[in-house]
């Protein structure tokens, strides 16, 4: 038998299955990391580690001059001031540390559901507001770092004869959480896969998120001129869903640790996937922006000038191993896609020309 630790949310998610019948994986994931007050992101938990276990872009300045340099060569590509709106800003060290490398104040604005998060990202003195809805269109340099992998998923299967099933999670007997395939929710779910040429192997199992679609098209809606630019892990549509990827690429993250029962410390652990850049870019595309670049995060940092990035006092060793956290390949360099759209008529956005 499984062991796993159970929580107030687990609890609740149990009573709520019992009484209404099983859920989708994407309503479970949807709970688990934003349940308004139990969710994993919700509470507004620390991301990233500082003894090196677990790394993120946003917490190396070097990370954060680059976005800085970004911004001001956006600007001068464009000819007038952006706004500046970060996607799912997390504790908000980044947009700080962004405001920190520029010269001049700047109008920024994180775009933050999670209350715990957006406290945090408050306390550090900046603007946040919950949803894209509640901004009006604008000049717009737009980014999210690691936004859309948390965005919740369904969960599908190929049942071995050639029809595309859905997880649900249900309890079983025993009361614990369990998994179980029937009919998809919505067709979107074969629609999606069947418009990317993707036909699952017998019993490969994949994620999608349909989530994607609304939300670049609010992200659109506010950008009237400007880029919107994404740093994520993923792979293209016949990358991610290639056959060799039996098991989909759902994982979790518990204290920095990766795992992989998603029904272990519901709530205290982070639920992750790959994303599916053939279908942002769709979303983008089909939203009125254009595709204006795509690359390793390694060289979209090189290019924005990441080697010029010299603060005093740092010791040169601790700096050239945060360029090297950043970019080497083999670290966070590669790991990392930087994908960019841009609004009709105008130049390719920093970094990418
Ligand atoms: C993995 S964390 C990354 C945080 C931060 N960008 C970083 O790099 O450390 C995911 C972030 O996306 C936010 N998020 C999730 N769904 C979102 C949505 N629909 N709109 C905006 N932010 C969202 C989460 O609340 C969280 O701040």
């Amino acid at each position: 038998m499984v062991h796993r630790v159970e929580t107030p949310l687990g609890k609740i998610l149990r009573e709520r299955i019992l009484g209404e019948g099983p859920m989708t994986f994407r309503d479970f994931m949807d709970q688990a990391l934003f349940h308004p007050e139990l969710g994993f992101y919700s509470k507004g938990p620390e991301i990233g580690s500082r003894d090196g276990t677990f790394n993120t872009n946003a917490m190396f300045p070097a990370f954060a001059f680059c976005l800085a340099r970004a911004v001001e060569q956006a600007e001068s590509i464009i000819g007038e001031p952006l706004r500046i709106v970060e996607l799912g800003a997390g504790t908000g060290e980044l947009g700080t540390g962004i405001l920190s490398f520029l010269p001049t104040a700047r109008e920024y604005v994180a775009v933050e559901p999670s209350s715990g998060l957006q406290h945090k990202q408050k306390a550090r003195g900046l603007a946040a507001v919950k949803t894209v809805e509640d901004l009006s269109p604008r000049p717009s340099f737009v980014f999210g770092n690691e936004v859309l992998d948390a965005l919740p998923v369904h969960r599908v299967m190929n049942d071995g004869q050639g029809n595309l099933m859905e997880f649900y999670v249900s309890i079983n007997p025993q009361g614990g959480f369990e998994e179980i395939l029937g009919e998809p929710s919505t067709s979107a779910l074969s629609s999606r896969l069947q418009s990317e040429g993707v036909t699952l192997g017998r019993g490969q199992m994949a994620e999608v998120c349909l989530e994607l679609d609304p939300f670049i098209q609010s992200i659109a809606s506010i950008i009237s001129k400007g880029y919107l630019i994404f740093l994520d892990y993923g792979d293209e549509a016949l990358a991610l869903y290639h056959y060799t990827r039996r098991n989909g690429s759902l994982r979790c993250y518990f204290r920095q640790q990766q795992v992989h029962d998603p029904f272990n410390h519901i709530g205290e652990q982070d639920i992750t996937a790959d994303v599916d850049f053939t279908a942002l870019d769709k979303a983008a595309c089909c939203s009125g922006l254009g595709t204006a670049g795509q690359a390793w995060q390694g060289t979209w940092l090189k290019n924005l000038g990441i080697h010029q990035f010299q603060p005093k006092g740092v010791d040169p060793k601790e700096l050239q191993n945060q360029i090297e956290q950043l970019t080497n390949p083999a670290r966070l360099g590669s790991t990392f896609d930087v994908w960019a759209w841009r609004t009709p008529n105008i130049p390719l956005p920093p970094g990418f020309s």
